[in-house]
């Protein structure tokens, strides 16, 4: 059996979409205020998309911006693997629909369905193919178009969310840097936690859906809450002690954002330095697939991701699905 390679994050792109919805615009809308979701959130505003913009759109833009920074050729990449919860359509992939409005030729690729775990999954997923030398470049995209999802009467869930994508190119490393371990779990028991439970083969679209709001986001809040604030914890914590590395030592956290005070408290937990925890949610709230590469760029922008850093990535979505992620950033 050949020797596995190691994969090394070579470009990050991210975008959002410009049109701005502050938690101002939420009080006219449902009753709600600016007070209650900041303290019980951290949210202050999100981006949303406008009619007519899908998935793939805020895909094919944060992979462009990647693409730019390694100064390669969209035909360079051989594989493209898009998390998403939010596809354009049922079918085709949004996969398909990037490859396409990116000119790719001679690639193959698939969406990936994890909720706010799919970007982890799908870095994990795109990095076996560069472990095996199957590929040599492969695009991960995490894009999510939330609001296409949300129900704008429902304060408890549409508060919550944004549209937004991320992109990583993924290419062999030639020496330590690069991913290193990753520890991933999903538990079903969880299903009915965070769900959509209309349009799919259970309950395919009728009028009767539609009227029931079946479309939509549908959580209960505080079990998903006290669910992420342990597991995103204890993965962290099993992934941290397999590979001897103390918390302490981690230079750069980067959580999926779905809730400040889960960041914390995971933080808190494990015992993480403060200046090393990365949250942006207060700019653009959970954008799912999306949050991990857009806080990758924040801490980017901030001057705290810098080439040779510790970076340990953590989430936990609808599934429930968790996972974890530890790397040498190599860019
Ligand atoms: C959704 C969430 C912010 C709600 O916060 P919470 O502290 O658990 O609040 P509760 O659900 O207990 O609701 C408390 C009260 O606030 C109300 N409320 C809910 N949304 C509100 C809003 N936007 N504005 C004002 N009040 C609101 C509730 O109706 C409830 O009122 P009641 O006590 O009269 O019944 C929190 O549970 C959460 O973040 N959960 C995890 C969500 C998550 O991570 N999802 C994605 C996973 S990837």
């Amino acid at each position: 059996m050949n020797t596995l390679l190691r994969a090394k994050i070579t470009a990050l792109g991210s975008f959002v979409p410009p049109r701005v919805m502050t938690n101002a615009d939420f009080e006219k809308i449902v009753e709600t205020s600016d007070e209650w979701i900041v303290s019980r959130t951290g949210i202050r505003e999100r981006h949303v998309v406008d009619k007519g913009v899908a998935t793939s759109d805020l895909a094919v833009e944060a992979a462009k911006v990647a693409l730019a920074e390694r100064g390669i050729d969209a035909n360079e990449i051989e594989a493209i693997v898009v998390a998403t919860v939010t596809p354009d359509m049922l079918f085709p992939s949004t996969a398909c629909l990037v490859q396409h409005k990116l000119g790719i030729k001679d690639a193959w690729g698939f969406d990936l369905s994890a909720a706010c775990s799919a970007f982890v999954y799908a870095l994990q997923t795109g990095a076996q193919f560069i472990a095996t030398g199957v590929h040599r470049n492969v695009l991960v995209i995490g894009a999510d178009v939330m609001s296409s999802i949300l129900d704008y009467t429902d304060r408890s869930t549409c508060i919550l969310f944004g549209d937004g994508a991320g992109a990583v190119l993924l290419e062999p490393s030639e020496d330590d840097f690069g991913i290193i371990d990753f520890q991933h779990e999903i538990d079903g028991s969880g299903a009915c936690s965070l769900y959509m439970p209309g349009g799919g083969s259970l309950h395919p679209s009728t009028h009767e859906t539609v009227n029931q709001k079946m479309h939509s986001v549908h959580q209960d809040g505080q079990s998903v809450f006290k669910f992420a604030v342990r597991k995103m914890a204890e993965i962290c914590e099993t992934l941290l002690a397999r590979n001897n590395v103390k918390a302490s030592q981690i230079d750069c956290f980067i959580p999926h954002q779905a809730n400040q005070r889960i960041i914390t408290a995971t933080a808190d937990r494990l015992g993480l330095k403060a200046e090393s925890v990365i949250i942006n949610i207060e700019r653009y709230g959970n954008t799912t697939a999306g949050t991990i590469p857009l806080a990758m760029q924040t801490a980017r922008e901030q001057g705290r991701l810098k080439k040779g850093d510790l970076v340990l990535l953590a989430s936990v979505g609808a599934g429930f699905t968790v996972g974890a992620t530890l790397l040498r950033w190599t860019i």
